[in-house]
């Protein structure tokens, strides 16, 4: 059952380019239109929507921050993104224009769950992203995108995690699309890049010998670090988030242009910091600033692992090992920048003796509130 992988956790990350092409499947027309069937929600009501708010827990939370951005740019509807659990005590404001977003693999888990009933008592619409057909988040739901990475049997999130960003990418375009925002030649150009992503989530699985060696060889480090900016702000925290919960090591994930506000301070000779550089073309003031920030750290005797787009010479000088992702549009580049921490973290944890698809303490489904 685990085909030929030692754990399913291994099987799963195999699994992310067929999972990433199947919740693609039949949702982009031959005129690079969209078509969501599932979502039962009437354009018209899309089109009153003035705020989206997206609900999620731990994995689903980190792909519901990448969704704001995708859907701020593509749709310029103001978006926010909460942790599930704070949601619903803090008094949030909504009402029938609001579109709630709740993203769960599982569609059990209880935080969410209690989020989205809170939002339809106050009378927003609510859309679930989910890959349990069937389960309670979607059935409470006004609307499901379902997303097809297949049974999740690991702990960690991966192959759900991937095709929770497609869903959100698909639920950005098709909101600009029935809005008429950046519906340009920009978003048609994108949407059929969308469509290269399982190709190219395949090519970075080729190449991931190097990081398992390099992890293999961090087992003993006591902390790890992971920087980004823009949507790698929200890949850090999932790489972080990952190295926790499988090998039980401290982990923090920040947003590189924090790292002079406080964190810079935890800089010591040796210690590992991965870094997701944003593309220099996409964001090219990002990108600069990043590379300073590497410099930085680098010269505070920080051991630099660099995740950076294919071509990025620039960076080069400064990565103490160099990981390299294909070239994507900048709100893309999550589908690809993820899978190496994936495989990073699974590897070192495996290093450390851990058995990585059932990580001490945790549960596949959290039904607690
Ligand atoms: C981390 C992980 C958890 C889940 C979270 C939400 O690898 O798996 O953080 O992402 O418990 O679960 P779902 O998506 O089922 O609501």
């Amino acid at each position: 059952e685990k085909g030929g992988y030692d754990y399913f956790m291994l099987k799963e990350i195999a699994e992310q380019p067929k999972a990433v092409a199947d919740t693609l499947l039949g949702r982009i027309g031959a005129d690079g239109q969209l078509t969501l069937d599932e979502l039962r929600i009437s354009d018209a009501q899309l089109r009153q929507v003035d705020k989206v708010v997206i609900v999620a827990c731990g994995t689903a939370f980190h792909a519901g921050m990448i969704a704001k951005y995708a859907i701020e740019h593509w749709t310029r509807i103001p978006c926010e993104v909460e942790v599930a659990s704070e949601f619903r005590y803090r008094d949030p404001i909504l009402d029938d224009r609001t579109l709630v977003i709740a993203i769960s693999q599982s569609g059990e888990t209880m935080d969410t769950l209690m989020a989205l009933r809170h939002a339809r008592e106050q009378g927003a619409k609510v859309l679930a992203i989910c890959n349990t057909n069937g389960s309670t988040i979607p059935r409470e739901s006004d609307a499901v995108l379902y997303t097809h990475a297949g049974p999740e049997v690991a702990v960690a999130s991966t192959k759900a995690f991937l095709t929770q960003l497609v869903a959100c990418y698909l639920v950005s375009l098709y909101l600009g699309q029935v809005r008429g925002t950046k519906w340009d030649r920009e978003t048609f150009g994108v949407i059929e890049l969308l469509g290269h992503a399982p190709h190219q989530v395949e090519q970075v699985l080729r190449t991931m010998e190097p990081v398992r060696e390099l992890a293999r060889s961090l087992a003993d480090a006591h902390a790890v670090l992971f920087l980004g900016r823009h949507v790698g702000y929200p890949v850090a925290l999932e790489g972080a988030l990952k190295l926790k919960e499988l090998a039980y090591m401290h982990a923090e994930g920040f947003a590189a242009g924090e790292l002079k506000h406080g964190p810079i301070a935890l800089i010591e000779h040796g210690l590992p910091v991965v870094i997701v550089v944003p593309s220099p073309r996409g964001r090219a003031v990002l990108h600069d600033k990043i590379v300073s920030n590497i410099q930085e750290i680098r010269a505070r005797g920080a051991r630099t692992i660099v995740i950076a787009e294919e071509g990025d010479e620039a960076v080069a000088p400064y990565a103490d090992h160099l990981i390299r992702i294909p070239a994507t549009p900048a709100l893309l580049q999550p589908l690809v920048a993820t899978v190496p921490l994936q495989v990073f973290a699974c590897e070192l944890a495996t290093a450390k003796g851990h058995e990585v698809d059932q990580p001490r303490n945790l549960a596949k489904s959290v039904t607690v509130e």
